[in-house]
Protein backbone atom coordinates (compact mmCIF):
# COMPACT_ATOMS: atom_id res chain seq x y z
CA UNK A 1 0.00 0.00 0.00
CA UNK A 2 2.47 1.94 0.97
CA UNK A 3 4.96 0.93 -1.48
CA UNK A 4 2.27 1.85 -4.09
CA UNK A 5 1.20 5.07 -2.99
CA UNK A 6 5.12 6.42 -3.08
CA UNK A 7 4.85 4.91 -6.91
CA UNK A 8 1.80 7.06 -7.36
CA UNK A 9 3.49 10.14 -6.18
CA UNK A 10 6.44 10.10 -8.21
CA UNK A 11 5.05 9.83 -10.92
CA UNK A 12 2.98 12.56 -10.11
CA UNK A 13 5.97 14.66 -9.29
CA UNK A 14 7.42 13.60 -12.59
CA UNK A 15 4.27 15.10 -14.53
CA UNK A 16 4.77 17.89 -12.32
CA UNK A 17 7.96 18.48 -13.28
CA UNK A 18 7.60 18.10 -16.75
CA UNK A 19 4.27 20.59 -16.93
CA UNK A 20 6.33 23.13 -15.17
CA UNK A 21 9.85 22.73 -17.67
CA UNK A 22 7.22 23.12 -20.61
CA UNK A 23 5.66 25.79 -18.88
CA UNK A 24 9.41 27.69 -18.66
CA UNK A 25 10.17 27.82 -22.20
CA UNK A 26 6.70 29.67 -22.85
CA UNK A 27 6.91 32.00 -20.20
CA UNK A 28 11.20 32.72 -20.26
CA UNK A 29 11.48 32.72 -16.93
CA UNK A 30 15.38 31.22 -15.64
CA UNK A 31 16.07 27.97 -14.74
CA UNK A 32 19.35 27.04 -12.91
CA UNK A 33 19.66 23.16 -11.91
CA UNK A 34 21.93 22.60 -8.94
CA UNK A 35 22.92 19.08 -8.28
CA UNK A 36 20.39 18.83 -5.16
CA UNK A 37 17.11 20.74 -7.00
CA UNK A 38 16.43 22.87 -9.64
CA UNK A 39 15.07 26.52 -9.17
CA UNK A 40 13.09 28.71 -11.46
CA UNK A 41 13.40 32.17 -10.95
CA UNK A 42 12.24 35.78 -12.11
CA UNK A 43 13.12 38.42 -14.40
CA UNK A 44 12.23 41.60 -14.31
CA UNK A 45 13.73 44.79 -15.97
CA UNK A 46 16.85 43.89 -17.08
CA UNK A 47 17.69 41.64 -14.16
CA UNK A 48 16.96 37.82 -13.29
CA UNK A 49 16.43 36.92 -9.68
CA UNK A 50 16.44 33.33 -7.71
CA UNK A 51 14.68 34.37 -4.29
CA UNK A 52 14.54 31.76 -1.23
CA UNK A 53 16.82 29.04 -2.63
CA UNK A 54 17.81 26.65 0.71
CA UNK A 55 21.45 26.79 0.85
CA UNK A 56 21.17 24.09 4.22
CA UNK A 57 18.78 22.08 5.66
CA UNK A 58 15.97 24.36 7.97
CA UNK A 59 17.88 24.67 11.37
CA UNK A 60 14.94 23.59 13.25
CA UNK A 61 13.97 20.72 15.32
CA UNK A 62 16.87 18.05 16.06
CA UNK A 63 19.50 20.43 14.18
CA UNK A 64 18.68 23.75 16.29
CA UNK A 65 21.75 24.77 17.61
CA UNK A 66 23.63 22.74 15.45
CA UNK A 67 25.85 23.56 12.63
CA UNK A 68 24.38 23.97 9.08
CA UNK A 69 23.88 20.91 7.24
CA UNK A 70 23.63 20.45 3.55
CA UNK A 71 20.42 21.21 1.90
CA UNK A 72 17.80 17.94 1.00
CA UNK A 73 17.31 16.69 -2.49
CA UNK A 74 13.78 18.30 -3.75
CA UNK A 75 12.29 16.62 -6.67
CA UNK A 76 11.40 18.59 -9.54
CA UNK A 77 11.25 22.00 -10.53
CA UNK A 78 10.97 24.74 -6.89
CA UNK A 79 9.85 28.69 -7.56
CA UNK A 80 12.32 30.68 -6.01
CA UNK A 81 10.30 33.90 -6.82
CA UNK A 82 9.80 34.60 -3.03
CA UNK A 83 12.25 35.26 -0.50
CA UNK A 84 12.56 32.76 2.30
CA UNK A 85 12.02 33.30 6.19
CA UNK A 86 14.20 35.62 7.97
CA UNK A 87 15.97 33.92 10.81
CA UNK A 88 14.11 34.97 13.94
CA UNK A 89 14.76 38.12 15.16
CA UNK A 90 14.88 39.61 18.25
CA UNK A 91 12.56 42.72 19.25
CA UNK A 92 13.73 46.08 19.75
CA UNK A 93 12.34 49.34 20.16
CA UNK A 94 13.36 53.21 19.38
CA UNK A 95 13.25 55.32 22.36
CA UNK A 96 10.78 58.50 20.88
CA UNK A 97 12.93 61.54 20.81
CA UNK A 98 11.18 64.42 18.96
CA UNK A 99 12.42 65.41 15.77
CA UNK A 100 14.76 62.18 15.46
CA UNK A 101 13.84 61.19 11.67
CA UNK A 102 13.02 57.66 12.40
CA UNK A 103 12.14 57.26 8.40
CA UNK A 104 16.44 57.95 7.95
CA UNK A 105 16.65 54.83 9.99
CA UNK A 106 14.30 52.76 8.01
CA UNK A 107 15.63 52.27 4.56
CA UNK A 108 16.55 48.32 4.36
CA UNK A 109 13.61 46.65 5.46
CA UNK A 110 12.49 42.83 5.54
CA UNK A 111 10.17 41.79 2.90
CA UNK A 112 9.95 38.16 4.54
CA UNK A 113 8.78 37.11 7.98
CA UNK A 114 10.70 35.69 10.59
CA UNK A 115 11.35 31.64 11.65
CA UNK A 116 13.39 29.36 12.61
CA UNK A 117 13.67 27.93 9.16
CA UNK A 118 15.93 30.56 7.39
CA UNK A 119 19.08 29.26 5.69
CA UNK A 120 18.26 30.69 2.37
CA UNK A 121 20.33 32.88 -0.40
CA UNK A 122 18.96 35.18 -2.70
CA UNK A 123 20.97 35.92 -6.27
CA UNK A 124 20.41 38.74 -8.51
CA UNK A 125 21.84 38.65 -11.96
CA UNK A 126 21.79 40.35 -15.22
CA UNK A 127 19.17 39.08 -17.83
CA UNK A 128 20.56 36.76 -20.56
CA UNK A 129 23.69 34.99 -18.48
CA UNK A 130 24.61 31.56 -18.54
CA UNK A 131 26.55 29.17 -16.78
CA UNK A 132 29.32 30.10 -19.43
CA UNK A 133 29.41 33.52 -18.89
CA UNK A 134 32.27 33.34 -15.40
CA UNK A 135 30.93 36.71 -14.19
CA UNK A 136 32.79 38.00 -10.75
CA UNK A 137 30.11 37.54 -7.68
CA UNK A 138 29.53 39.57 -5.02
CA UNK A 139 28.31 38.26 -1.70
CA UNK A 140 26.45 40.77 0.78
CA UNK A 141 26.23 39.74 4.25
CA UNK A 142 23.64 42.00 6.07
CA UNK A 143 24.59 43.97 9.56
CA UNK A 144 22.24 44.41 12.50
CA UNK A 145 24.37 43.52 15.58
CA UNK A 146 24.11 40.08 15.51
CA UNK A 147 20.55 40.24 16.67
CA UNK A 148 18.49 41.12 13.50
CA UNK A 149 18.36 41.62 9.96
CA UNK A 150 17.96 39.19 6.59
CA UNK A 151 18.78 38.95 2.91
CA UNK A 152 15.71 40.25 1.68
CA UNK A 153 16.01 43.71 3.13
CA UNK A 154 19.12 44.19 0.42
CA UNK A 155 17.59 44.16 -3.32
CA UNK A 156 20.53 43.35 -5.48
CA UNK A 157 18.24 44.55 -8.48
CA UNK A 158 20.16 48.45 -9.00
CA UNK A 159 23.43 46.86 -8.35
CA UNK A 160 22.90 44.74 -11.14
CA UNK A 161 21.43 47.19 -13.71
CA UNK A 162 23.96 49.61 -12.98
CA UNK A 163 26.78 46.66 -13.26
CA UNK A 164 25.32 46.35 -17.05
CA UNK A 165 25.22 50.20 -17.80
CA UNK A 166 29.06 50.14 -17.00
CA UNK A 167 30.12 47.85 -18.37
CA UNK A 168 30.84 45.61 -16.09
CA UNK A 169 28.32 43.01 -15.02
CA UNK A 170 28.40 41.29 -11.79
CA UNK A 171 26.37 37.85 -9.97
CA UNK A 172 25.26 39.64 -6.60
CA UNK A 173 24.24 36.95 -3.76
CA UNK A 174 23.11 37.40 -0.14
CA UNK A 175 21.55 35.17 2.41
CA UNK A 176 20.50 34.68 5.84
CA UNK A 177 22.86 34.06 8.92
CA UNK A 178 21.33 33.01 12.24
CA UNK A 179 20.69 36.32 14.51
CA UNK A 180 20.99 36.25 18.31
CA UNK A 181 20.89 33.31 20.56
CA UNK A 182 20.25 31.06 17.34
CA UNK A 183 23.35 31.92 15.33
CA UNK A 184 25.01 33.05 18.54
CA UNK A 185 24.73 31.38 21.63
CA UNK A 186 27.84 31.34 24.24
CA UNK A 187 28.04 30.02 27.71
CA UNK A 188 30.23 27.09 28.79
CA UNK A 189 27.37 24.59 27.89
CA UNK A 190 27.29 26.06 24.17
CA UNK A 191 30.94 25.65 24.03
CA UNK A 192 30.64 22.06 25.08
CA UNK A 193 28.06 21.19 23.03
CA UNK A 194 29.96 23.00 19.67
CA UNK A 195 26.77 25.31 19.62
CA UNK A 196 29.31 28.31 19.25
CA UNK A 197 29.65 30.97 17.07
CA UNK A 198 26.69 28.54 14.78
CA UNK A 199 26.42 32.24 12.25
CA UNK A 200 30.01 31.62 11.71
CA UNK A 201 29.20 27.84 10.06
CA UNK A 202 26.65 29.53 8.57
CA UNK A 203 28.39 31.84 6.74
CA UNK A 204 31.60 29.57 5.93
CA UNK A 205 28.80 27.35 4.28
CA UNK A 206 27.17 29.91 2.15
CA UNK A 207 30.48 30.54 0.73
CA UNK A 208 31.56 27.17 -0.23
CA UNK A 209 27.84 26.81 -1.38
CA UNK A 210 28.90 29.64 -3.66
CA UNK A 211 32.02 28.08 -4.75
CA UNK A 212 30.15 25.00 -5.86
CA UNK A 213 27.42 26.72 -7.44
CA UNK A 214 27.83 29.84 -8.50
CA UNK A 215 29.12 28.77 -11.94
CA UNK A 216 25.48 27.08 -12.65
CA UNK A 217 24.25 30.77 -11.98
CA UNK A 218 26.86 32.51 -14.35
CA UNK A 219 29.22 33.47 -11.64
CA UNK A 220 32.91 32.44 -11.60
CA UNK A 221 33.85 30.94 -8.53
CA UNK A 222 37.42 31.97 -8.58
CA UNK A 223 35.92 35.86 -8.59
CA UNK A 224 34.43 36.14 -5.22
CA UNK A 225 34.16 39.45 -3.42
CA UNK A 226 32.65 39.72 0.12
CA UNK A 227 30.71 43.11 1.02
CA UNK A 228 29.30 43.35 4.19
CA UNK A 229 28.00 45.97 6.83
CA UNK A 230 28.84 46.19 10.53
CA UNK A 231 28.07 42.62 11.85
CA UNK A 232 28.39 41.73 8.13
CA UNK A 233 31.80 43.14 7.85
CA UNK A 234 32.74 42.16 11.52
CA UNK A 235 31.81 38.52 10.28
CA UNK A 236 34.18 39.23 7.27
CA UNK A 237 37.12 39.92 9.70
CA UNK A 238 36.50 36.40 11.07
CA UNK A 239 37.16 34.50 7.87
CA UNK A 240 40.02 36.59 7.15
CA UNK A 241 41.25 36.28 10.49
CA UNK A 242 40.73 32.22 10.54
CA UNK A 243 41.43 31.73 7.00
CA UNK A 244 44.57 33.56 6.57
CA UNK A 245 46.08 31.18 3.84
CA UNK A 246 43.09 29.97 1.63
CA UNK A 247 40.24 32.74 2.30
CA UNK A 248 36.96 31.87 0.73
CA UNK A 249 36.95 35.03 -1.37
CA UNK A 250 39.68 37.36 -3.32
CA UNK A 251 38.58 40.94 -1.93
CA UNK A 252 36.71 42.43 0.89
CA UNK A 253 34.82 45.32 1.41
CA UNK A 254 33.67 45.85 4.94
CA UNK A 255 31.49 49.13 5.93
CA UNK A 256 31.86 49.90 10.10
CA UNK A 257 33.65 46.42 11.10
CA UNK A 258 36.85 46.33 12.82
CA UNK A 259 34.81 44.79 16.04
CA UNK A 260 35.37 45.62 19.28
CA UNK A 261 35.59 43.60 22.28
CA UNK A 262 35.30 40.31 21.97
CA UNK A 263 35.25 37.87 25.34
CA UNK A 264 35.21 33.91 25.87
CA UNK A 265 32.47 32.10 25.16
CA UNK A 266 32.04 30.86 28.38
CA UNK A 267 33.31 34.27 30.04
CA UNK A 268 31.20 35.57 32.70
CA UNK A 269 29.14 38.11 30.24
CA UNK A 270 28.10 35.20 28.07
CA UNK A 271 27.28 32.84 30.81
CA UNK A 272 24.48 35.20 32.42
CA UNK A 273 22.43 35.52 29.21
CA UNK A 274 22.81 31.84 28.31
CA UNK A 275 21.57 31.49 32.34
CA UNK A 276 18.68 33.83 31.65
CA UNK A 277 17.57 31.14 28.87
CA UNK A 278 18.02 28.27 30.64
CA UNK A 279 16.01 30.04 33.75
CA UNK A 280 13.87 31.37 31.38
CA UNK A 281 12.48 28.15 29.01
CA UNK A 282 12.12 26.27 32.41
CA UNK A 283 15.61 24.45 31.73
CA UNK A 284 17.36 25.46 35.09
CA UNK A 285 16.85 21.73 36.46
CA UNK A 286 17.68 19.74 33.41
CA UNK A 287 20.81 17.58 33.26
CA UNK A 288 21.63 18.45 30.02
CA UNK A 289 20.38 22.28 29.68
CA UNK A 290 21.32 22.71 25.97
CA UNK A 291 19.57 19.82 25.24
CA UNK A 292 16.32 21.54 27.07
CA UNK A 293 16.87 24.49 25.33
CA UNK A 294 16.81 22.62 22.30
CA UNK A 295 13.28 20.74 22.73
CA UNK A 296 11.81 24.27 24.15
CA UNK A 297 8.88 25.56 22.19
CA UNK A 298 9.96 28.52 19.55
CA UNK A 299 7.62 30.83 21.24
CA UNK A 300 8.86 30.24 24.67
CA UNK A 301 12.70 30.40 23.24
CA UNK A 302 11.80 33.83 21.36
CA UNK A 303 10.17 35.03 24.54
CA UNK A 304 13.37 34.31 26.66
CA UNK A 305 15.32 36.11 23.92
CA UNK A 306 13.24 39.19 23.38
CA UNK A 307 13.72 39.27 27.52
CA UNK A 308 17.43 40.04 26.74
CA UNK A 309 18.88 43.47 26.05
CA UNK A 310 18.22 44.29 22.60
CA UNK A 311 19.68 45.80 19.76
CA UNK A 312 19.20 49.12 21.03
CA UNK A 313 19.59 49.38 24.62
CA UNK A 314 20.96 51.17 28.03
CA UNK A 315 23.68 49.20 26.98
CA UNK A 316 24.74 50.49 24.13
CA UNK A 317 27.34 48.73 22.30
CA UNK A 318 27.68 46.35 25.08
CA UNK A 319 25.89 44.02 22.63
CA UNK A 320 24.11 40.85 23.55
CA UNK A 321 24.53 38.42 20.85
CA UNK A 322 28.16 38.29 18.77
CA UNK A 323 31.27 36.61 18.01
CA UNK A 324 32.84 34.89 21.06
CA UNK A 325 36.61 33.44 21.35
CA UNK A 326 35.42 29.48 21.22
CA UNK A 327 38.97 28.26 21.10
CA UNK A 328 38.79 26.24 18.28
CA UNK A 329 37.57 28.62 15.34
CA UNK A 330 38.01 31.39 17.32
CA UNK A 331 41.25 31.48 19.07
CA UNK A 332 41.46 35.07 20.22
CA UNK A 333 40.37 38.57 19.12
CA UNK A 334 40.50 39.75 15.48
CA UNK A 335 42.55 42.41 16.87
CA UNK A 336 45.31 40.02 18.31
CA UNK A 337 45.10 38.10 15.42
CA UNK A 338 45.70 40.90 13.11
CA UNK A 339 48.72 42.33 15.49
CA UNK A 340 50.50 39.44 14.79
CA UNK A 341 49.94 39.34 11.29
CA UNK A 342 47.65 36.22 11.28
CA UNK A 343 44.89 37.74 8.10
CA UNK A 344 44.35 37.11 4.61
CA UNK A 345 46.31 39.08 2.21
CA UNK A 346 43.48 40.47 -0.70
CA UNK A 347 42.55 43.67 -1.15
CA UNK A 348 40.43 45.39 1.17
CA UNK A 349 38.00 48.94 0.78
CA UNK A 350 36.86 49.20 4.14
CA UNK A 351 35.37 52.70 5.64
CA UNK A 352 33.32 54.36 8.10
CA UNK A 353 30.61 56.65 8.30
CA UNK A 354 31.65 59.36 11.09
CA UNK A 355 28.99 59.12 13.86
CA UNK A 356 29.15 55.71 14.23
CA UNK A 357 28.11 55.87 18.14
CA UNK A 358 25.12 58.16 17.73
CA UNK A 359 22.38 55.41 17.16
CA UNK A 360 23.73 52.90 19.95
CA UNK A 361 23.44 56.16 22.11
CA UNK A 362 20.01 57.17 22.18
CA UNK A 363 19.20 54.70 25.35
CA UNK A 364 21.92 56.80 27.53
CA UNK A 365 19.59 59.65 28.23
CA UNK A 366 20.66 58.74 32.69
CA UNK A 367 24.36 59.23 31.89
CA UNK A 368 24.37 63.25 32.47
CA UNK A 369 27.21 63.61 34.26
CA UNK A 370 31.15 62.76 34.02
CA UNK A 371 30.65 60.23 36.95
CA UNK A 372 27.86 58.74 34.75
CA UNK A 373 30.16 58.65 31.83
CA UNK A 374 32.95 56.78 33.48
CA UNK A 375 30.36 54.11 35.34
CA UNK A 376 28.67 53.55 32.25
CA UNK A 377 32.40 52.77 30.63
CA UNK A 378 33.57 50.40 33.48
CA UNK A 379 30.45 48.87 32.95
CA UNK A 380 29.57 48.62 29.51
CA UNK A 381 32.63 49.86 27.34
CA UNK A 382 35.94 48.69 28.98
CA UNK A 383 34.47 45.57 31.17
CA UNK A 384 36.82 44.98 34.19
CA UNK A 385 38.96 47.84 33.41
CA UNK A 386 40.68 49.79 36.27
CA UNK A 387 39.20 53.32 37.34
CA UNK A 388 43.08 54.73 35.96
CA UNK A 389 42.29 52.87 32.52
CA UNK A 390 38.53 54.60 32.08
CA UNK A 391 39.82 57.96 32.94
CA UNK A 392 42.55 57.75 30.51
CA UNK A 393 39.97 57.53 27.98
CA UNK A 394 37.23 59.15 29.22
CA UNK A 395 39.43 62.66 30.31
CA UNK A 396 40.42 62.89 26.48
CA UNK A 397 36.58 63.26 25.45
CA UNK A 398 35.67 66.72 25.90
CA UNK A 399 32.31 67.39 27.94
CA UNK A 400 31.74 70.53 24.97
CA UNK A 401 28.82 69.28 23.12
CA UNK A 402 30.93 71.29 20.45
CA UNK A 403 33.52 68.14 20.75
CA UNK A 404 31.23 65.15 20.35
CA UNK A 405 29.39 62.90 18.16
CA UNK A 406 27.50 64.06 15.54
CA UNK A 407 31.07 65.93 14.91
CA UNK A 408 31.40 69.12 13.50
CA UNK A 409 27.84 70.29 14.59
CA UNK A 410 28.17 72.74 17.26
CA UNK A 411 26.12 72.76 20.10
CA UNK A 412 23.12 71.09 18.06
CA UNK A 413 22.00 67.56 18.75
CA UNK A 414 23.00 67.55 22.54
CA UNK A 415 20.07 65.58 23.35
CA UNK A 416 21.48 65.29 26.96
CA UNK A 417 24.38 67.39 28.49
CA UNK A 418 26.92 63.95 27.87
CA UNK A 419 24.91 62.42 24.97
CA UNK A 420 27.66 63.32 22.44
CA UNK A 421 30.71 62.86 24.34
CA UNK A 422 29.28 58.49 24.98
CA UNK A 423 28.57 58.97 21.39
CA UNK A 424 32.31 59.87 20.94
CA UNK A 425 33.65 56.99 23.23
CA UNK A 426 31.28 54.29 21.93
CA UNK A 427 31.97 54.78 18.51
CA UNK A 428 35.48 55.35 18.36
CA UNK A 429 35.79 52.31 21.17
CA UNK A 430 34.26 49.91 18.44
CA UNK A 431 34.50 50.72 15.26
CA UNK A 432 36.83 53.71 14.22
CA UNK A 433 39.77 52.63 16.56
CA UNK A 434 39.69 49.31 14.99
CA UNK A 435 39.66 50.13 11.93
CA UNK A 436 42.54 52.63 12.24
CA UNK A 437 44.85 49.48 13.91
CA UNK A 438 44.09 47.20 11.29
CA UNK A 439 44.65 49.59 8.46
CA UNK A 440 48.17 50.12 9.96
CA UNK A 441 49.30 46.86 9.37
CA UNK A 442 47.14 45.69 6.29
CA UNK A 443 48.55 48.92 4.37
CA UNK A 444 51.99 47.02 5.08
CA UNK A 445 50.74 43.72 3.17
CA UNK A 446 48.22 44.54 0.54
CA UNK A 447 46.27 47.22 -1.58
CA UNK A 448 43.80 48.74 0.86
CA UNK A 449 41.52 51.89 0.32
CA UNK A 450 39.34 53.80 2.75
CA UNK A 451 36.89 56.19 2.98
CA UNK A 452 34.80 58.63 5.65
CA UNK A 453 31.11 59.40 5.45
CA UNK A 454 30.56 62.53 6.48
CA UNK A 455 27.12 63.31 4.59
CA UNK A 456 23.70 64.04 6.30
CA UNK A 457 25.07 65.96 9.24
CA UNK A 458 21.24 67.20 8.63
CA UNK A 459 19.77 64.43 10.75
CA UNK A 460 19.53 65.56 14.31
CA UNK A 461 20.81 63.49 17.36
CA UNK A 462 22.03 60.55 14.80
CA UNK A 463 24.09 62.99 11.98
CA UNK A 464 26.12 60.41 9.59
CA UNK A 465 24.56 57.35 11.67
CA UNK A 466 25.88 53.97 11.18
CA UNK A 467 24.39 52.40 8.14
CA UNK A 468 23.56 55.97 6.89
CA UNK A 469 26.09 55.34 3.49
CA UNK A 470 24.02 52.16 2.23
CA UNK A 471 22.02 54.00 0.31
CA UNK A 472 24.55 56.02 -1.42
CA UNK A 473 26.46 51.91 -1.99
CA UNK A 474 23.07 50.31 -2.79
CA UNK A 475 22.05 52.99 -5.44
CA UNK A 476 19.48 54.75 -3.78
CA UNK A 477 20.75 57.69 -3.36
CA UNK A 478 20.35 58.08 -6.92
CA UNK A 479 24.32 60.05 -7.79
CA UNK A 480 25.81 56.26 -8.22
CA UNK A 481 28.88 57.21 -7.10
CA UNK A 482 29.54 54.34 -4.14
CA UNK A 483 27.67 51.89 -6.06
CA UNK A 484 30.07 52.69 -9.15
CA UNK A 485 33.61 52.05 -6.56
CA UNK A 486 31.92 48.97 -5.19
CA UNK A 487 31.47 47.60 -8.48
CA UNK A 488 35.08 48.64 -9.76
CA UNK A 489 35.97 47.04 -6.69
CA UNK A 490 33.93 43.57 -7.42
CA UNK A 491 35.87 43.79 -11.01
CA UNK A 492 39.17 45.04 -10.59
CA UNK A 493 40.08 44.89 -6.91
CA UNK A 494 40.20 48.90 -7.18
CA UNK A 495 37.66 51.70 -6.45
CA UNK A 496 38.82 54.02 -8.76
CA UNK A 497 37.00 54.45 -12.38
CA UNK A 498 38.74 51.98 -14.18
CA UNK A 499 41.06 52.90 -17.44
CA UNK A 500 39.80 52.74 -20.65
CA UNK A 501 36.01 53.21 -19.84
CA UNK A 502 33.80 55.37 -21.37
CA UNK A 503 30.86 54.63 -19.32
CA UNK A 504 29.39 57.56 -18.01
CA UNK A 505 29.79 57.95 -14.04
CA UNK A 506 30.72 60.76 -11.54
CA UNK A 507 33.22 58.56 -10.55
CA UNK A 508 35.59 59.44 -13.31
CA UNK A 509 36.49 62.79 -11.89
CA UNK A 510 37.63 61.04 -8.45
CA UNK A 511 40.99 59.98 -7.54
CA UNK A 512 40.43 57.92 -4.78
CA UNK A 513 44.29 57.13 -3.51
CA UNK A 514 45.08 54.10 -1.62
CA UNK A 515 45.57 53.94 1.98
CA UNK A 516 49.40 53.54 2.52
CA UNK A 517 51.70 53.67 5.72
CA UNK A 518 52.83 56.96 4.30
CA UNK A 519 50.01 58.71 3.52
CA UNK A 520 46.85 57.52 5.06
CA UNK A 521 43.91 58.66 3.18
CA UNK A 522 40.58 58.35 3.13
CA UNK A 523 38.43 59.42 0.22
CA UNK A 524 35.44 62.00 2.24
CA UNK A 525 31.36 61.64 1.10
CA UNK A 526 30.84 64.91 2.48
CA UNK A 527 27.15 67.25 2.55
CA UNK A 528 30.31 69.99 2.24
CA UNK A 529 30.75 70.68 -1.43
CA UNK A 530 34.14 71.86 -1.03
CA UNK A 531 35.08 68.52 0.61
CA UNK A 532 33.10 65.65 -0.93
CA UNK A 533 35.30 63.31 -2.81
CA UNK A 534 38.56 64.86 -1.37
CA UNK A 535 40.85 63.32 1.10
CA UNK A 536 41.74 64.04 4.99
CA UNK A 537 44.44 61.66 6.57
CA UNK A 538 43.11 59.24 8.99
CA UNK A 539 44.83 61.15 12.28
CA UNK A 540 41.45 62.39 13.11
CA UNK A 541 41.04 62.18 17.34
CA UNK A 542 44.65 60.39 17.18
CA UNK A 543 45.46 60.70 21.05
CA UNK A 544 41.95 60.15 22.32
CA UNK A 545 41.99 57.07 19.83
CA UNK A 546 45.73 55.49 20.70
CA UNK A 547 44.31 55.79 24.39
CA UNK A 548 41.30 53.66 23.49
CA UNK A 549 43.82 51.39 21.48
CA UNK A 550 46.21 50.91 24.03
CA UNK A 551 43.27 50.06 27.14
CA UNK A 552 41.73 47.64 24.81
CA UNK A 553 45.77 45.97 23.85
CA UNK A 554 46.21 46.26 28.14
CA UNK A 555 42.62 44.09 28.29
CA UNK A 556 43.33 41.31 25.59
CA UNK A 557 40.33 42.54 23.79
C1 LIG B 1 8.14 38.58 -11.30
O1 LIG B 1 8.43 39.97 -11.07
C2 LIG B 1 7.40 40.82 -11.50
C3 LIG B 1 7.89 42.25 -11.32
O2 LIG B 1 8.33 42.48 -10.00
C4 LIG B 1 6.17 40.56 -10.69
O3 LIG B 1 5.11 41.39 -11.15
C5 LIG B 1 5.76 39.10 -10.85
O4 LIG B 1 4.68 38.83 -10.02
C6 LIG B 1 6.92 38.21 -10.50
N1 LIG B 1 6.57 36.82 -10.78
C7 LIG B 1 6.56 35.90 -9.82
C8 LIG B 1 6.22 34.52 -10.27
O5 LIG B 1 6.83 36.15 -8.65
C1 LIG C 1 10.15 42.37 23.50
O1 LIG C 1 9.31 41.33 23.91
C2 LIG C 1 9.39 41.07 25.31
C3 LIG C 1 8.72 39.75 25.61
O2 LIG C 1 7.58 39.56 24.82
C4 LIG C 1 8.81 42.24 26.05
O3 LIG C 1 8.84 42.00 27.44
C5 LIG C 1 9.71 43.44 25.74
O4 LIG C 1 9.17 44.60 26.32
C6 LIG C 1 9.85 43.65 24.25
N1 LIG C 1 10.98 44.55 24.08
C7 LIG C 1 11.04 45.48 23.17
C8 LIG C 1 12.30 46.27 23.13
O5 LIG C 1 10.15 45.68 22.36
C1 LIG D 1 14.20 62.32 7.01
O1 LIG D 1 15.04 61.45 6.26
C2 LIG D 1 14.47 61.08 5.04
C3 LIG D 1 15.31 59.97 4.46
O2 LIG D 1 16.65 60.29 4.44
C4 LIG D 1 14.34 62.30 4.15
O3 LIG D 1 13.79 61.95 2.91
C5 LIG D 1 13.47 63.33 4.85
O4 LIG D 1 13.45 64.53 4.12
C6 LIG D 1 13.97 63.61 6.26
N1 LIG D 1 12.97 64.39 6.97
C7 LIG D 1 13.27 65.53 7.56
C8 LIG D 1 12.14 66.21 8.27
O5 LIG D 1 14.40 66.02 7.54
C1 LIG E 1 3.99 35.94 5.93
O1 LIG E 1 3.08 35.04 6.52
C2 LIG E 1 1.74 35.31 6.23
C3 LIG E 1 0.86 34.37 7.08
O2 LIG E 1 1.29 33.06 6.92
C4 LIG E 1 1.51 35.15 4.73
O3 LIG E 1 0.18 35.45 4.41
C5 LIG E 1 2.43 36.10 3.98
O4 LIG E 1 2.32 35.88 2.60
C6 LIG E 1 3.87 35.89 4.40
N1 LIG E 1 4.69 36.92 3.81
C7 LIG E 1 5.79 36.65 3.11
C8 LIG E 1 6.53 37.82 2.58
O5 LIG E 1 6.20 35.52 2.92
C1 LIG F 1 28.69 74.97 23.43
O1 LIG F 1 28.23 74.96 24.75
C2 LIG F 1 29.28 75.06 25.70
C3 LIG F 1 28.68 74.94 27.08
O2 LIG F 1 27.91 73.78 27.16
C4 LIG F 1 29.99 76.37 25.53
O3 LIG F 1 31.10 76.42 26.42
C5 LIG F 1 30.50 76.49 24.10
O4 LIG F 1 31.05 77.76 23.88
C6 LIG F 1 29.39 76.27 23.11
N1 LIG F 1 29.96 76.17 21.79
C7 LIG F 1 29.40 76.71 20.72
C8 LIG F 1 30.10 76.49 19.42
O5 LIG F 1 28.38 77.37 20.79
C1 LIG G 1 33.64 72.90 4.19
O1 LIG G 1 34.88 72.24 4.05
C2 LIG G 1 35.98 73.12 3.99
C3 LIG G 1 37.21 72.25 3.67
O2 LIG G 1 37.32 71.21 4.63
C4 LIG G 1 36.12 73.88 5.30
O3 LIG G 1 37.19 74.76 5.25
C5 LIG G 1 34.80 74.62 5.56
O4 LIG G 1 34.86 75.23 6.82
C6 LIG G 1 33.62 73.69 5.48
N1 LIG G 1 32.40 74.46 5.55
C7 LIG G 1 31.47 74.23 6.45
C8 LIG G 1 30.24 75.08 6.35
O5 LIG G 1 31.58 73.36 7.30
Amino acid sequence: MLFNALVLLGAFLQVGVHAAAVANKRDGSPVVSLSYATFQGNSTGGVESFLGVPYAQPPVGNLRFRRPQPPLPSPGITLATKYGNACSQQNYTLPYIPNLNYSALATFVSKANASEDCLYANVFRPAGVTAKSKLPVVVWFFGGAFTIGDGSSYDGSTVIQRSVQLGEPVIYVNFNYRVNAFGWLAGKEALAGGAANLGLYDQSFLLDWVKTYVSQFGGDPNKVTAWGQSSGAISITAQLVTNPVNPPFKAAIMHSSYSSMMYKTDSQKYQAIYDHLVQYTGCSSASDTLECLRAAPYATLKDAINTTPSFLSPNGLDITWGVSIDGQLVQKSFKQYINEGCYARVPILGGQVDDEGTLFSLYSQSIITDANVKTFMGAHVFLGASETQVDSVADKYSQDPAAGSPFGTGNLSALTPEFKRVAAIQGDNTFQSGRRAAFSKWAATQNVWSFLWKRRKDLLYIGSVHGGELPEMYGVTGDYLGTDAILNFINHQDPNYPKGSTAPSLLSSVTWPKYTLDSKKMLLFSDNATEEYTTIPDTYRADAISAIIDVQTALGV
